[in-house]
């Protein structure tokens, strides 16, 4: 993001504000190589080379890690043009400038992790890590063993097959039925596409699970910061390479029982 130079500066801990201002005046700041002495200029810290008498500029900010229970009627973009809200509303207190890491579609709610840390966020979505998530499904109507195998084994969509997934039959009353979906891709609207393709139709669409955490007795709307161990354990997994660890359960696997509903 685009800040005053002398916020930079000062963000950075070079100087306070007000020296910073002189510092700038006094032609010793640069911006991608190029002598910066007006007052109003700005930067981007992520992507602009920033330097004083040479030495380059870097703001160490605090990492910070973020678990929402997104609702439904929210946007995981930074901005939305049709100007309809976007999670970062619900991150009340939070300075730190944290992006989600990868999506989950309006009609969406569940788990949703945010940081700062880009690096972090970046092994996460990268398909080689390929972190299990855990939805929880209500779909209109009843779902056939045979529509879960075709779940499970994989099933044709229009960028290709689905890998297995682990599917199961949480509970089911006269007008639903709840499945629990395990997949470690992270394609467009993949769970509901699934769905879609063995004639089911998606009425609500939950992520319960990510990785290890659980949605747990979180409501909508709410969040918290991961605990250090937590971030550890992400980090470890992240840096570990395949980041696939022994396979779960699914999503059933280590959270509070569904109700019939
Ligand atoms: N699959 C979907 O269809 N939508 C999501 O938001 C996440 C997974």
């Amino acid at each position: 993001m685009q800040e005053r130079l002398q916020k930079i500066l000062s963000q950075a801990g070079i100087a306070s504000r007000r020296e910073s201002e002189t510092i700038i005046t006094d032609g010793r700041v640069a911006v991608n190589g190029t002598v910066v002495t007006e007052l109003g200029a700005k930067a981007d810290p992520e992507t602009d080379s920033i330097t004083v008498d040479g030495k380059a500029v870097t703001i160490d900010e605090k990492r910070v890690y973020v678990l929402l229970y997104k609702p439904v009627g929210y946007m995981t973009t930074m901005k939305d043009p049709e100007g309809r809200p976007i999670v970062t509303d619900l991150l009340t207190g939070i300075k730190e400038r944290v992006y989600p890491i990868g999506r989950l579609d309006y009609n969406t709610e569940g788990l949703l992790l945010l940081t700062n840390d880009g690096a972090l966020a970046n092994t996460l979505m990268h398909p080689s890590h390929e972190v299990d998530k855990g939805y929880l499904v209500r779909v209109s109507g009843h779902v056939s063993p045979h529509q879960i195998k075709m779940l499970s084994e994989g099933v044709k969509l229009e960028d290709g097959m689905t890998a297995p997934a682990k599917v199961l039959p949480v509970s089911e009353s006269e007008q639903n039925c709840w499945i629990s979906i395990t997949i470690h891709e992270g394609r467009y609207r993949q769970v509901r596409r699934m769905c879609e393709a063995v004639g089911l139709s998606v009425v609500r669409l939950k992520r319960a699970r990510y990785d290890f955490l659980v949605i747990g007795d979180m409501k909508p709307g709410e969040f918290r910061l991961l605990e250090p161990a937590e971030v550890a354990k992400l980090s470890r997994k992240t840096a570990a390479g395949s980041g696939r660890g022994p396979r779960k359960t699914g999503v059933l696997a280590k959270r509070a029982p569904v109700k019939r509903r």
